[in-house]
């Protein structure tokens, strides 16, 4: 067995890690285990996890209930074939989702990650033009400061001068692009925003399919969290000028800005919704994509009448049953009340940060918190210093953030808050 040092020394030579070198100098920590929301490193140390492994295990490392899902489907049919047939953990997920989703939807597509979701998102929206005779209804209009994801067709959506793909500016589709939200949650929406949207929807309505969204939180892109009002405006505009509008909840859904779905906080209904992440609790990969009834039977019209998707791991059984685990718990667990103990403390103290002149600003929303500092923060230097500190948090570029489980406690958020506040002032 070789000891942790080798095994290090290994992965930064050979193993490439998310938007990373080889060979990398980033700094990288074997971990050992996990349970509850402690990570424990192969050196023994603890670190509090403020991030839910980039926003997925709401529930904790390790949940009983989802421990028992999981071992108890692997044991009886860890993967079988979609094509031709199906399975209790897939309907009984799907039939969750249905309950749980915006009022409206009510076709589920299952797939492996929250991109391919996103690509079966927009396959759906040009089939479904296709099918209407209108193919030249072909092009997505998307916001700036959004990400949607690392596939082809994602990347294209995500802001081509901001986001993190502009390596490939010109080779994926070429998309339209509304400015960033300026309109900041709980406030209305700036009419001049509007107009600036349905402007571009009366100019380029013949050939777009749809309109692509995170709603109410901007996440990778910039950790913004935009007016509901901005939001039940837009989708009032896609729906005035026959864009169908795609809503990708994959950072947004189950919970995380203090409602079910951040499309709650507008009252809308998307064409499309797409959902990840949390959806297992961080156990497994899976995603989905769902739809109404509209599109779906627009689709079966055309030619030839099917949705083009299926991948080899599409509704495996074993991260269903575990996603199906994930909803049951949170119909049962008061997540609501949680998630709003954790906003209110995060602002309490996360606040003072405003202080620091080194800080631009502090943002909070359900369980989430950015401080956004006026420079690009040393991942090389702050990261270790925050492990130390016993906490894990992964800042990029000027924000740093958390996204903890909704598990947490107030004495562990505390910590996690501590660590952020020491940061900001320096
Ligand atoms: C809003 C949003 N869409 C799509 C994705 C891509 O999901 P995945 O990383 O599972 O492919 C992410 C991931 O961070 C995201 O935040």
């Amino acid at each position: 067995m070789p000891g942790p040092e080798q095994t290090l020394c290994f992965d930064r030579q050979h193993v490439w890690h998310p938007y990373a070198a080889i060979p990398s100098e980033e700094p990288r920590f074997l971990v050992a285990s996990a349970e509850g929301v402690r990570i424990t490193l192969a050196d023994g140390r603890q670190l509090i996890d403020g991030m839910s492994s980039w926003w997925s295990t709401i529930l904790g490392y390790r949940h009983p209930a989802l421990l028992r899902a999981a071992q108890e489907q692997l044991a009886r049919l860890p993967h079988v074939m979609f094509g031709g047939f199906t399975h209790e953990p897939a309907v009984g997920l799907v039939q969750r989702l249905l309950r749980l989703a915006p009022p409206g939807l009510e076709h589920v597509f299952l797939c492996d990650s929250g991109s391919v979701s996103v690509e079966v998102a927009m396959k759906m929206a040009v089939q479904y033009w296709a099918a209407q005779g209108q193919s030249a209804r072909r092009r997505f209009l998307a916001l700036r400061g959004g990400y949607h994801g690392d596939t082809w067709g994602a990347m294209s959506l995500c802001d081509p001068e901001q986001g993190m793909h502009q390596a490939f500016n010109g080779i994926v589709p070429s998309q339209l692009f509304a400015p960033v939200p300026r309109s900041r949650f709980g406030e209305p929406a700036d009419g001049a925003e509007l107009a600036q949207i349905e402007q571009l929807l009366a100019q380029h309505g013949h050939e777009l399919c749809a309109m692509v969204l995170e709603p109410i939180v901007q996440a990778t892109g910039g950790m913004r969290f935009y007016s509901a009002e901005l939001l039940a405006g837009i989708a009032r505009l896609c729906r005035q000028h026959q864009v169908l509008l795609i809503a990708d909840e994959i950072a947004t859904g189950f919970g995380r800005t203090g409602r079910l779905f951040a499309c709650e906080h507008a009252g809308i209904t998307p064409d499309i919704l797409c959902v990840g992440k949390a959806l297992t609790g961080g156990t497994l990969s899976l995603a989905a994509t769902l739809t109404s009834a509209r599109v779906a039977a627009g689709i079966a019209s055309g030619t030839p009448g099917l949705l083009m998707h299926g991948p080899t791991f599409m509704g495996n059984p074993l991260a269903c049953a575990v996603a199906v685990a994930v909803l049951d718990e949170l119909e049962q667990f008061d997540w609501r009340g949680r998630v709003a103990q954790i906003e209110e403390q995060l602002r309490r103290e996360l606040e003072p940060c405003r202080n620091s002149p080194l800080v631009q600003d502090v943002r909070v929303l359900g369980a989430s918190a950015v401080v956004e500092m006026r420079e690009r923060i040393e991942l090389a230097r702050v990261v270790p210093q925050l492990v130390q500190r016993g906490v894990w948090l992964r800042p990029f570029g000027k924000l740093l953030y958390t996204m903890p489980p909704f598990v947490i406690r107030p004495e562990e958020l505390a910590r996690v808050t501590a660590a952020m506040r020491e940061v900001a002032f320096g």
